[in-house]
């Protein structure tokens, strides 16, 4: 039996209108809205987070966000705090996904202040890092992986870690069909718990959960989420679909 339960997270990304994104999670507390064996996580827009909200209601399913600004409040048109999900009752939020990373140039620094802001904020951060394709064959993966994980988590606390859920999501790997190998995505988690041990002990980087994210679907979960160091998962395109999103909560909830 494992430390950790596994987690499996829906990442709606800029998709559905509310009542869109309503009717998915309807759909999805359908099927598996009293699961308690496998976490759930989904996380639609900023626009559709009080109506799925209200549609996971008495389920176990839990509300997250895919972004947020450092500050509590102030002058930053668009921009969304910590307080303000947690008043739409959102526990987790996405932080540093690489397309954030990519198109929004949001650095390590940026990304590790909502780390903490979330934090203090009682919202569960859910952290991304992972490498391009020409980071990885220039043999660069390790080294990028340890700077976003290191860089992300600065300042986070012992009493404050096994809150934060990490995700690799290898970027050559999101939306374009290409998953990791088994073995590739097994030895970049084995590394992130490694710098987990290092930085917390033992037994307090056992409990941390580290996803995996870039083109899981029911037909590879399985074999990802055997592996030691996986976790769950973090769904793109899978998780826009009632159906795969939930076929990937059961190939979780088998491999325990
Ligand atoms: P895909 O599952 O569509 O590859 O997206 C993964 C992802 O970016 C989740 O955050």
């Amino acid at each position: 039996m494992s430390l950790r339960k596994k987690l499996i997270a829906g990442n709606w990304k800029m998709n559905k209108t509310s009542a869109d994104a309503a009717s998915l999670a309807e759909e999805i507390v359908a099927a598996v809205g009293k699961t308690t064996d496998v976490d759930i996580v989904v996380c639609p827009p900023f626009t559709s987070l009080d109506a799925v909200g209200k549609a996971l209601e008495g389920s176990s399913i839990k509300l997250g966000a895919q972004n947020m600004h450092p500050e509590a409040s102030g002058a930053y048109t668009g921009e969304i705090s910590a307080a303000m999900l947690r008043s739409l009752f959102a526990g987790y939020v996405i932080l540093g996904h690489s397309e954030r990373r990519t198109y929004f140039k949001e650095t390590d620094a940026f990304i590790n202040q909502k780390t903490l802001a979330a934090l203090k904020s009682e919202l569960k951060p859910i952290l991304c890092v992972g490498e391009t394709l020409a980071e990885r064959e220039s043999g660069d993966t390790l080294k990028v992986v340890q700077t976003q994980t290191e860089q992300g988590l600065e300042g986070v606390s012992k009493e404050q870690i096994t809150s934060v859920v990490i995700a690799y999501e290898p970027v050559w790997a999101i939306g374009t069909g290409k998953v990791a190998t088994t073995e590739q995505a097994q030895e970049v988690h084995a590394f992130i718990r490694s710098l987990l041990v290092k930085l917390y002990g033992e037994a307090l980087a056992q409990k941390v959960r580290i996803l995996y994210g870039g083109s899981m679907k029911p037909a590879n979960a399985p074999e990802l989420l055997a592996q030691k160091d996986i976790d769950g998962g973090l769904i793109g395109g899978a998780a826009l679909e009632a159906r795969s999103f939930v076929d990937l909560i059961k190939s979780a909830a088998v491999a325990g």
